[in-house]
Order: structure tokens, then sequence, then C-alpha cells
């Protein structure tokens, strides 16, 4: 049973690398449907490598605060349902609905590391915690970007006809 702060830390520091392995998935998926979008295809694709990075530094946390990383967890079965729901569809509004999911899933990760955050924090994990702060400041900018030029996207899929 978990009770420590520290043993709350790790089990979501856990949860945020599995949450980080879907959002790879979910980017790769995406961007190699971009190409009459490249200012989206663009900025997915930095996130793509920012993301990768991210990973690997939920795991470094997690070494670091000696966890054992080979039990990490791959998936969280609701999320992954809703992935494979959108992988599978193949609507000529994918598009849409595939930016419009990475803006909902870009909070998703925001409430993520503001949670393992404020764990780092009562925990005493301080060097975790600034590693964490500047993941968080990424997917804030994502976050931002995608709130910032959804409404654009969804413009030119309506009204230009690049559907793909
Ligand atoms: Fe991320």
């Amino acid at each position: 049973m978990t009770e420590t702060p520290r043993e709350h830390l790790i089990d979501w520091l856990r949860d945020a690398y599995a949450m980080e392995m879907q959002a790879e998935n979910i980017l790769e998926k995406m961007v190699s449907r971009l190409k009459a979008y490249p200012v989206l295809e663009a900025r997915v694709s930095q996130h793509l490598v920012e993301t990768r990075a991210q990973a690997e530094k939920v795991k470094g946390c997690l070494h670091q605060i000696d966890a054992d990383t080979s039990a990490i967890k791959t998936g969280i079965a609701s999320l992954m349902g809703t992935t494979q729901a959108l992988s599978g569809a193949l609507a000529s509004d994918e598009i849409i609905k595939h930016a419009a999911f990475s803006l909902s899933f870009s909070h998703f990760e925001i409430a993520t590391y503001v949670t393992v955050i404020a764990a780092a924090e009562v925990a005493g994990e301080t060097s975790i915690k600034s590693t964490l702060e500047s993941i968080l400041t990424e997917e804030e900018a994502m976050a931002a970007w995608l709130r910032e030029h959804l409404p654009g996207i969804v413009k030119q899929y309506l009204l230009t006809g690049e559907k793909r």
C-alpha cells in the first residue's frame, strides 16, 4: 500500500512516464498526416522531440529517487481506449479531431505535472521538482500554441478543402 509522499511521488512519476509514452504515440501518428498543415506539422514535430526528452527526464527522476524502473507502467486503460478510438478514425476530419484532442491531452499533461511537482515539493525532492517544472513549461507552451492556432486550422480545413 502506498503511504508516504515519496511513495506517492514514485507512483505518480510512473503514471507521468506512461502518459509521455502515450503522447509520443499520438504525436507520431499525427505528424505523418499533416502535410497540408505545415505550421501545425512543424510544431507537432518539435513537441515530439520534446516529448521523447520528457519521457527520459521522468525516467531519470525515477532513477534519482531510487525507484525500480523495471516496473514502469506502460499503459493507462482509459487513455489507451481514447487514443485507439482516435487512431482508428479515418474520417476526413481526423486532422481536426487530432488537433482538438491534442489540446485536451496537453491540459491533461499540465494537470499531471502540477500534481507531481507538488508531490516532489512535499517529499523534499528539490532537484526532481525543478526537472518537472521545466517539463511543465514545455507542456504549457504547447497548450497555449494549440489554443491559439486551432481556430485557424479549423478554418483552413473548412474553407480551403485541404483535407489531408
Ligand atoms: Fe509531454
